[in-house]
This record gives structure tokens, C-alpha cells and sequence, in this order.
């Protein structure tokens, strides 16, 4: 298992225990059990998604309306939202979410009369800056403040059963309790894990103090590289894993990344969103911190093999070790070395995620069906770009990041 609280992970930085000390610590002790909350009928259930326009957040308010959820989006811009609205109508989802339109600029997120979202019952936080090469100002304003304005607006609804969170697998599990962080350990952590990783892990830290001083009942998701839909194989996220599977698709890979135990684990978009909806309903699930991910996901080479076998490609016949890999300058890798840090044998306590998906009868769907049917939804859209040069959710297909084999 990684030591996503206790001990030094790769990058060197000491991740902090659990207050509780439980191993895998995904449930407070108090909390265990199944605990599903008695008699909460879809109906009564009112949801709000920020970052509803993204890849997790998309998919999210499809499984939401699946399950019979009223769901509203908060949304960044009209224009975004009309996109959005586009994609969900041509998924089938009727009708057009209510939206509110927030600015994460302003400290109450909205100007709007938040009085109107008094019956929200469940607020999902899928906002986020996902992306590599960023300065830490960047990468704080966007993951770090973001989490602190969605759960201050989160703290002033008064029917809220729960805010849900989405962290990282690599991130998820901080000490709360060292909140704030000294001046010292930010600059500590944001050199080790650079921008993106360490924004995301400073935000797991304080969502949980802040929600915690707010009182805000929280669940945190902490998901693997996201992968497309289970049955489809949609995903216009281009982002990690996708980039190699490019490189595996134009010939390009010279070496494979890794070795046999390099694991780079997967979720399917929609399990990950079925399983983010039912949260807010399970009273165990409260304060408990869920690693989502496919435990069977093949290790990295093995994974790649397997695309270029498919796509009937040739399969690089080297293989670079993960530390050589990092020892390699980026002009020969062609990765920002933000990405490497996800190369690891690290293992995740997916237990408490695995035992709360059983008891709501949700299956994992086959990670190597899902895998193929990405790969072929991945290669069919040109890797996000069709012939306008606009991906599959519309947009600019330019600032895509040339990320390497990881989320
Ligand atoms: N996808 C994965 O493999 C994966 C794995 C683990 C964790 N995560 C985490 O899950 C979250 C969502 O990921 P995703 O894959 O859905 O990302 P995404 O497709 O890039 O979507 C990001 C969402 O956040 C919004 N956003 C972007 N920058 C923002 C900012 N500065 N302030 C406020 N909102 C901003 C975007 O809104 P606009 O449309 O207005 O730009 C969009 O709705 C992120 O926090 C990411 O770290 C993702």
C-alpha cells in the first residue's frame, strides 16, 4: 500500500497519520457500518454540481439524473454552460439543469440570492484546475481557495446532507490537523510534488478543516486516472494515461514506461459517478475518505501492451525503469516531469470504497473491456481532436498537456 498518511511516498514527503490512526483510515471508527440514511427517496434529493462542465462533473450529472436526482449546475459562464447543457441534451438527459452562475474570484462565489439553493441537499465539488506546468500561485487559487469558497457556500445551506469532494488518489488523506500549513512545509511540499499534486493535497488537508470548523458534513472521493465510459468508452479527457495511449497509437512510444509492478490504476467515469451519487445517502460514508480505483488495473507495460496489441501496433520491445526515467531530461522523455511522480508500485486501500459499492449492489465493470472500449472511443475521435480542431466537449484542443503515462 502507498503511504498516503504515514511515511515518505516517492516524492520524498512525509505524509501526515490520521488523527484516528485507522489503516486505510477511508471511515472514521464511529462511522463505520452500513448506515444508508432510512427513507431518503431520490425525489427528495436536490444536487449541485461544481464543475459540472469538466470530465468527472459531466458525467456526474448523468448519474444524478439517472438516479431520479433533481441537479442543478454551478458554472463559470454562460457560454460553458450552454455547452454543457448541449452535451447532457444529447445524452439524454431532459431537462437543462437550473444553473447558477458562480465566479471563484468573488469570496461568496455567486452574486446571485443564494436563497434560491436553500433546498440543496447535496453539493459535489468537481472544480479544479487539472493540469501540469502550472505556477503554485495558479494551482493554490484555483484547487486550494476553490475548495475554501465551495464549502463556505456549502456551510449556508441549511437542508445540506452532504458535500462531496473529489481529490486524488496520490493526494487523498491529509492531516487536517496542520492546517493551516506553515510557509515552510507549503514550499516543501510544492517543490517535491510540484503545483498541481501539491495544490491537490493541500486542498484534501483543508476541506476537511474547514468543512470540520464549519460543520459541514463531508465525503471525500479520491479517484485514479479517470477513464471513459464503461459501455461507450467516451472521454474527452486527454490528460495522462491518454497521451501514452496516443504515443502507443502513432508508433511514437520508443520504450515502455515502468515495470511489472508499475501500477497506474484506472476508473471508468461512470462508476467513479455512480458511486460519488451515493454518498450523500450512506450515513457511514460521513467524514470517510474513498480511494476509487480498479485494483486489477494490469501494471503500466502490461497496460500499453495490451492498447497496441489492439490497435494492432507495434509494441516497443524496451523498457525504461521508473528511476532511469526520472533521471532522463525532458527533452528526451517529452513529459513534464510534474507527471512522474504517479509512476510507483505504491498500492491504494481501496477496501472501504469496494465494501461501499457491494452494499449498494454497484459492480466494477471489467477494466480490460473498459480499457479497449477507451482506447477505441480515444482513437476514433482522433485523441480529441476532430477536423475543426475542438475536442469532444468544444473546446480548444491547443492547450492540451503532453503529460506522459499518468493522471
Ligand atoms: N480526471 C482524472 O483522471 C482525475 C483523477 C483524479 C482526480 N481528479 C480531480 O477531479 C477534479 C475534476 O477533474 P476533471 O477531470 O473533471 O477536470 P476537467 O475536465 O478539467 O474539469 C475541471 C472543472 O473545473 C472547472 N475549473 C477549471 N479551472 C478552474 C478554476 N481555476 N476555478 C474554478 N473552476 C475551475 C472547469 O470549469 P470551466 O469549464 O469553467 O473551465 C471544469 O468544470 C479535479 O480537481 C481533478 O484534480 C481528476
Amino acid at each position: 500500500m502507498r503511504p498516503p498518511r504515514g511515511g515518505a511516498g516517492e516524492s520524498g514527503v512525509v505524509r501526515s497519520d490520521r488523527r484516528d490512526g485507522s489503516e486505510g483510515g477511508v471511515v472514521r471508527p464511529d462511522r463505520r457500518g452500513d448506515r444508508e440514511s432510512p427513507g431518503v427517496r431520490p425525489e427528495e434529493r436536490r444536487a449541485l454540481v461544481f464543475g459540472a462542465t469538466g470530465f468527472i462533473g459531466r458525467h456526474l450529472v448523468l448519474a444524478l439524473g439517472r438516479a431520479g436526482v433533481r441537479v442543478a449546475t454551478a458554472t463559470r459562464s454562460g457560454e460553458s454552460y450552454r455547452r454543457l447543457a448541449a452535451w447532457l441534451a444529447g445524452h439524454g438527459h431532459h431537462p437543462a439543469p437550473a444553473d447558477l452562475r458562480v465566479d471563484f474570484g468573488v469570496p461568496t462565489l455567486t452574486r446571485d440570492d443564494v436563497t434560491a439553493w436553500d433546498d440543496v441537499t447535496e453539493v459535489y465539488n468537481c472544480a479544479g484546475a487539472y493540469r501540469f506546468g502550472m505556477t503554485a500561485e495558479e494551482a493554490r487559487r484555483a484547487n486550494v481557495d476553490g475548495v475554501r469558497a465551495v464549502v463556505a457556500f456549502a456551510a449556508r445551506l441549511p437542508r445540506l446532507r452532504r458535500l462531496v469532494h473529489v481529490s486524488g488518489y496520490r493526494v487523498g488523506g491529509q492531516d487536517p490537523a496542520l492546517v493551516p500549513w506553515s510557509d515552510e512545509r507549503r514550499r516543501s511540499v510544492y517543490r517535491a510534488l510540484g503545483a498541481y499534486e501539491a495544490s491537490k493535497v493541500e486542498a484534501d488537508a483543508v476541506l476537511q478543516a474547514v468543512a470540520d470548523e464549519a460543520g459541514v458534513p463531508w465525503s471525500v472521493v479520491n479517484p485514479s486516472s479517470v477513464i471513459g465510459d464503461s459501455v461507450t468508452g467516451e472521454s474527452d479527457q486527454l490528460l495522462g494515461l491518454a497521451s501514452s495511449v496516443e504515443e502507443i497509437w502513432r508508433g511514437a512510444m520508443p520504450a515502455l514506461p515502468g515495470g511489472a509492478r508499475t501500477f497506474v490504476p484506472v476508473v471508468t467515469v461512470d462508476f467513479l459517478a455512480r458511486f460519488m451519487t451515493l454518498l450523500p445517502v450512506d450515513e457511514s460514508a460521513e467524514r470517510g475518505s474513498y480511494w476509487v480505483l480498479d485494483d486489477d488495473t494490469p501494471a503500466l507495460p502490461d497496460l500499453l501492451t495490451l492498447v497496441a496489441r489492439h490497435y494492432g501496433v507495434k509494441v516497443p520491445w524496451a523498457r525504461v525503469p521508473v528511476p532511469l526515467l526520472r533521471r532522463l531530461p525532458r527533452r528526451i522523455t517529452k513529459t513534464d516531469p510534474e507527471t512522474l511522480t504517479f509512476l510507483s508500485s505504491d498500492r491504494y486501500p481501496t477496501g472501504p470504497a469496494n465494501a461501499l459499492a457491494a452494499r449498494h449492489g454497484l459492480a466494477m465493470p471489467d477494466v480490460t473491456t473498459s480499457l479497449l472500449r477507451w482506447a477505441d472511443h480515444l482513437a476514433a475521435h482522433h485523441f480529441g481532436r476532430d477536423r475543426t480542431g475542438r475536442d469532444g466537449a468544444g473546446r480548444d484542443g491547443s492547450g492540451r498537456d503532453r503529460a506522459g503515462a499518468t493522471p
